[in-house]
């Protein structure tokens, strides 16, 4: 497994950092086969998998049952889980409370909070041992208000993304999340900070990339954003299903080869 160290080295030495999220058991463990050097957790598992509109509808229950089987299924790949919308934000103490349980019951290397109004929870939190990530940019539980597009588009939101970029670094997260800004914008706050940037639709300067595992794949999405490139297709299980199902009324499943054949076993013989 990636160390957090081990991260910092490949930003310094220019060697770029994949991640991928994943949600249960056998998605953590094709992101671990490929040799993906960290899993995202994402609240995106709202609509990837949950069928939500949102990430908003997504509770730590549901993050801390979904991460448990990421896991179970990639126990040596770094690990980051998000925190969901409603989980931070109310209550220093409260959300630290929760921050140590999302962490513990997880078995997560990090975490990864929305926002650069979450300095104080960043501090707490690695008081507290728990690294943070920190995801700017376009942050997907604030979708109400800032909408799905490209953020930072002025010379004032730019500075503005800078500016958090290094508060938040400063405030003591580990790594950065920069999702749907301009790439020379990305490519600059990726200079500025020490910890590693991770872009999602920020081009391709930054010192690692983070895709969307349905997206990835074409499972069961119906939107791609501008930035996702489809490397496979998954849509091949809806006709795969179709053709069980036609298989199953015509009676051409099961067929002798997927049938326990009849027969009388002498003792001490075993069955097929
Ligand atoms: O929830 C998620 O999947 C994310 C990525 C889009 C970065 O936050």
């Amino acid at each position: 497994m990636k160390t957090l160290n081990q991260l910092m080295t490949m930003k310094q030495n220019n060697e770029k950092i994949s991640m991928i999220t994943a949600y249960d058991f056998p998605s953590a463990k094709q992101a671990e086969a490929a040799q993906i050097d960290t899993i995202l957790v994402g609240d995106s598992l709202g609509m990837t998998v949950l069928g939500y509109e949102s990430t908003v509808q997504v509770t730590i229950e549901d993050m801390i049952h979904h991460a448990k089987a990421v896991r179970r299924g990639a126990p040596n790949t770094y690990v980051i889980v998000d925190v969901p919308f409603g989980a931070v934000g109310l209550n220093e103490q409260y959300d630290l409370e929760l921050a140590v349980k999302l962490y513990r019951d997880t078995q997560a290397n990090a975490l990864k909070a929305e926002g650069a109004h979450l300095t104080q929870y960043i501090k707490n939190c690695r008081n507290m041992g728990i690294p943070i990530v920190s995801h700017l940019g376009l942050t997907p539980q604030s979708v109400g208000i800032t909408g799905y597009k490209m953020q930072a588009s002025t010379k004032a939101a730019a500075q503005q993304l800078v500016d958090d970029a290094l508060a938040v670094q400063q405030a003591g997260a580990s790594m950065i999340v920069l999702e749907a800004v301009p790439s020379d914008l990305a490519q600059d706050i990726t200079l500025k900070l020490d910890v590693p940037v991770i872009g999602i639709g920020a081009g391709n300067s930054t010192n690692g990339q983070v895709l969307v595992y349905h997206d990835v794949l074409n499972y069961g999405v119906e939107h791609q954003a501008k930035f996702v490139k489809q490397y496979g297709d998954f849509s091949v299980g809806t006709k795969a299903l179709a053709k069980y199902n036609e298989e199953v009324k015509s009676q051409q499943f099961p067929d002798a080869a997927h049938t326990y054949k009849k027969q009388v076993l002498e003792a001490g013989e075993e069955s097929e």
